[in-house]
């Protein structure tokens, strides 16, 4: 077995409760997403992101939100108007775009894929509600297995080749060493290559030093890796430096957004944490 295969980030799990408390706070998800200990992580966290939100002017949720409203901007483009037909959410956690893309678009196939324990949570939690069916669908993935059950090839080999396909990762990137982002990425594109039309939706928190809230942002990635007994590093100095790394990758069309940018167009109050994350729309 590959060194990497035996590696494990079942330690990142935890956070998925909170990103999955603030999509429902935001009315983004219905009830059944919230758990218990996202709700509780949720409140111990609130006086710090109102401190963060006071003092520096950085707020952590509207950042969350930018990033989800964002992809979802991209994937509605492709479905409606790039003809996609299936997607593939790795690393979905509690989210709930699954849910709402399911129900806006019932002929889409949707397939969440997470590592084993949160796949069986999330089964489990669609079930109880009757939303998973031959369209909506949860698989086990570990995006650091270079082979075996949970791998990416097993979790593409279930898909129709001859069509198009997005493949998000939300919320994942930024917790592993680049290496390890690139390996996952070069794995993936090669995936994406025996489709007629493949798109990575996915977002980067980037080593923006010359931003004025980049020592700030430091603090509250370092915070974030300390709660999930992990590292959160930041990757790439700026916006080509990002396409260069998905293009020596093997992506072929890259493009970087600043959700801040267009916080109007996605439902969102101008920014306060301008600039801070992007969404990359990456093509093979
Ligand atoms: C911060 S949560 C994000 C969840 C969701 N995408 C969201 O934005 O709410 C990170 C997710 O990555 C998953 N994860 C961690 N390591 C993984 C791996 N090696 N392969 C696939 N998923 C992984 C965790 O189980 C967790 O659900």
């Amino acid at each position: 077995m590959p060194e990497r295969a035996r590696v494990s980030s079942a330690h990142i799990s935890p956070s998925a409760h909170y990103t999955g408390y603030v999509w429902y706070r935001h009315q983004l998800a219905d009830t059944a997403f919230v758990t218990r200990f996202g709700r509780f992580v949720h409140g111990l966290l609130s006086p710090i992101t109102w401190g963060a939100r006071m003092a520096f002017d950085l707020d952590i949720e509207q950042l969350l939100l930018q990033r989800h409203l964002q992809i979802d901007a991209q994937l509605t483009a492709a479905i409606e108007q790039g003809g996609v037909c299936q997607v593939v959410e790795i690393a979905c956690g509690l989210s709930p775009r699954g849910r709402r893309f399911s129900l806006r678009y019932p002929q889409l196939r949707y397939i969440e894929a997470d590592l084993p324990v949160m796949a069986a949570r999330k089964r489990l939690l669609l079930n109880a509600e009757g939303w998973l069916g031959s369209q909506h669908q949860v698989r086990a993935v570990d995006i650091l297995a270079e082979e075996g059950a949970n791998c990416l090839a097993a979790l593409f080999a279930e898909l129709d080749q001859s069509k198009p396909v997005v493949v998000i990762t939300e919320g994942l990137v930024n917790y592993f060493e680049l290496a390890l982002v690139e390996s996952f990425w070069t794995r993936l594109a090669e995936q994406l290559r025996a489709f007629p039309q493949a798109t990575y939706l996915t977002e980067l928190y980037p080593d923006l030093r010359e931003h004025p809230r980049y020592r700030q942002l430091r603090w509250g990635v370092g915070l974030i890796g300390r709660l999930t007994r992990g590292n959160y590093p930041l990757h790439y100095r700026n916006d080509p430096a990002i396409v260069q790394g998905f293009e020596k990758c093997g992506f072929s069309q890259v493009v970087v957004f600043d959700p801040s940018r267009t916080s109007q167009a996605l439902g969102l109050a101008p920014s306060r944490s301008a600039g801070l994350v992007r969404v990359i729309e990456a093509r093979v």
